[in-house]
Formats: structure tokens, sequence, C-alpha cells
């Protein structure tokens, strides 16, 4: 099967791909390499923008993966413009080709965000969704976009994912436990700027996982479908985090919380996943935590701007770079 995965040298792509590799797909990966590329060499690498590609670009693939975009509020926020335009008519237009090209599937990098401020309850996919800010705003878009494109011989699937944590090769300390690891390991104090809102928390394995059982998935299926290791309040995330380090690296954190209004509060159940995909989650933070224990090594200096999407963003943006870089560049 050959697989094209967009944004494929992200976090989450630069995980997944060697995963898929190993299970004997063949794979391209189309980028702009924003953040460097980690990828195996055995992946061809497209360095150009999805809007450059064309319907024959297409023609020689089974599924397409979408995993490209402004992949957090700090970036959409930034440049609101741009992240309706690679968030929400990216993928849209990406679909589009795949289907006139006749791929069987696509797979679209949806998340959780969608459902914006909710009250403590667990959302499954029916419940209405009302997002009230860009990055959430445009990836329902996406979502939207991508869905009503699904037929009886074009299957379309949208992970609704929570957020992502642990180690990739294109690593992030933006991400919740990631960021509570940093901060951690460099300054000994986790930081928890309000400890009672809940959030879906996603082990990378668990990520990688889910994109596996959609692309195995029987081609009838389409659909929208959330995918967590489990949901927690901030404040619990926290105290798991210290205690895994506290225990595996012998050694005493602080923790500081603040009660700050946060407009993002969302839980939500993946019986659609379990039941559909055989998604079964096997990880948790302190499986997270102990992953980015095993693999601190590899990360380095913690203030690589690399690591900070927004950094990065910020300043290819003032530099009109967004368009394609190098693939010569940053980590190869
Ligand atoms: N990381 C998370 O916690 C999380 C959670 C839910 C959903 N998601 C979604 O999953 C996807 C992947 O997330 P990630 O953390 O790996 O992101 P990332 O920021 O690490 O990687 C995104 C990649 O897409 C590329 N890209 C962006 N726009 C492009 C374009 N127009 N053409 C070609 N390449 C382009 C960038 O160069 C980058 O390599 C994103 O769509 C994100 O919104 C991520």
């Amino acid at each position: 099967m050959r697989i094209l995965v967009a944004g494929g040298a992200g976090y989450i792509g630069s995980s997944l791909i060697p995963k898929l590799l190993e299970r004997g797909y063949d794979v391209d990966v189309v980028d702009l390499f924003w953040f460097g590329n980690y990828l195996p060499k055995a992946v061809k690498i497209v360095n150009r923008d999805i809007f450059d590609l064309h319907e024959n670009d297409l023609a020689e693939y089974d599924q397409v993966v979408f995993l490209a975009g402004l992949s957090n509020d700090p970036m959409a926020e930034f440049s609101p413009s741009k992240n309706f335009v690679f968030n929400a008519a990216a993928p849209a237009y990406l679909c589009y080709i795949a289907k006139r090209a006749k791929v069987r599937r696509y797979i679209y990098a949806s998340s959780c965000s969608v459902y914006g401020y909710t009250e403590n309850e667990l959302f499954d996919e029916d419940r209405p969704v009302s997002s009230a800010y860009p990055y959430g705003i445009s990836k329902l878009q996406g979502e939207r976009a991508v869905m009503q494109l699904a037929d009886a011989n074009f299957s379309v699937i949208a992970l609704r994912k929570g957020t992502v944590s642990g180690y990739s090769p294109r690593m992030r300390f933006d991400l919740i436990v990631n960021t509570m690891f940093k901060s951690a390991m460099k300054d000994g104090l986790i930081r928890v700027n309000n400890p009672a809102i809940w959030r879906p928390i996603l082990s990378i394995e668990d990520a990688c996982m889910a994109y596996i059982r959609a692309i195995e998935a029987s081609e009838s299926i389409s659909g929208i479908f959330n995918i967590a290791s489990g949901n927690h309040t901030v404040g619990e995330v926290a105290d798991l985090v210290r205690n895994t380090i506290e225990q595996e690296l012998r050694t005493k954190l602080a923790l500081e919380i603040d009660h700050i209004k946060d407009i993002r509060n969302y839980k939500v159940s993946i019986e659609r996943a379990r039941n559909v995909l055989s998604f079964h989650p096997h990880h948790n933070i302190r499986s997270i935590t102990c992953n980015l224990i095993e693999n601190m090594a590899k990360c380095g200096n913690w203030n690589n701007p690399n690591y900070y999407n927004i950094q990065v963003f910020k300043k290819l943006e003032n530099q009109g770079e967004t368009k394609p870089v190098s693939v010569g560049g940053v980590g190869r």
C-alpha cells in the first residue's frame, strides 16, 4: 500500500512514519519542513506546499493522511488569517484532489479542541461542538469539509485527538506533559495555570496506533473518532508527572499553582474508536513521563527554539518563509 503523509515531518509524523515503514507500507511525505527533517532515509520527501499539489500527484497513492497545518493555539492566534488557510482550506483542498485522483481513504488530523468550553460532561462525537477561538474553529472547518466528501468509494476518517505527549524524533516541549517534564528537569518546578480544567491526554504511542488502526480499518468505515489515552484535570496531570519523576529519578520537585481562567475545558468518550477501529490505548501519564525520561538525553538544550512551534513560526512569518525551506536544514 502506498501512503502519502502531508505534514509527516512534524511531531506526530516523525514518530508514526518509522512505524508505518516497519509494517511494510510504502510512505512518501509532503511537507514544508518548518521544523527540519528527522525522518528515516527510506522515506521519499516531497518538499512542497500542499497547495502546490495537483490531482496527478496523488494518482499513485492508496491513502492520504493529513498531519499538516498550524498545530496549536499560539500559532493560530499569532496569524489567524494563515491559520484558516492552512487548517481549513489545506485539508479540504487535499481531500478534494485525493478523491478526484481515486485515492481510497483520507485520514484527517482533527482535534478535541473542537469541543471548546464544555461543563464537566463526557462528550462523544455526536455532541454539538462550539469552538470560539481560531485554532478550534479552523480544525472544525477542516473536519467538516473533508467529512462531507466521504462516500461508498472514498473513506474519510477524522481522528479528534487529545493533547499528544511523549518523545518524538521531532520533539515539541509546548505540549502539556512535555512542558511539565521540561520545566521539572530544567527548573525543578512544575507550573499549573488552572488545576481544574479537563483535558484528554494522548500518548504519542497511542496516537500512532490510532493512525495505524485507521489506515488498516475496513474500507467501508468512515467517520469521526475521539482519540485519547485518558481524561484528566490539569492538576492531576501535574501530580502524576511530578510523582513519576520523583520516584524514577529520586529527586524532589516544587509545584506552583495559579488559577488562571481557561476558555477550553473538555473530556471525551473514546467508545466509538474502541468499537469501530479497535483502538485501545495502552499508555497513561506515568508511561508518557517514563518515555520522556528514557529519551531525555536525545533532547539536548531545553531552550532549543525548534521545540516550541510558536518560536519557529514567528521567525518564519517575520522572514516571509512559511513557504518551502531547504530539506537539508535543521535536523538532517
Ligand atoms: N500535537 C498535538 O497534540 C495535536 C493534537 C490534536 C491534533 N493535532 C493535529 O495533528 C497534526 C499534526 O500535529 P503535530 O504536532 O505533528 O504538528 P507539527 O507542528 O509538529 O507538524 C506540522 C507539519 O506540517 C507541515 N506543514 C504545515 N503546513 C503545511 C503545508 N501547507 N504544506 C506542507 N506541509 C505543511 C510543517 O512543516 C510541519 O512539519 C496537526 O494538524 C495538528 O493540528 C495535533
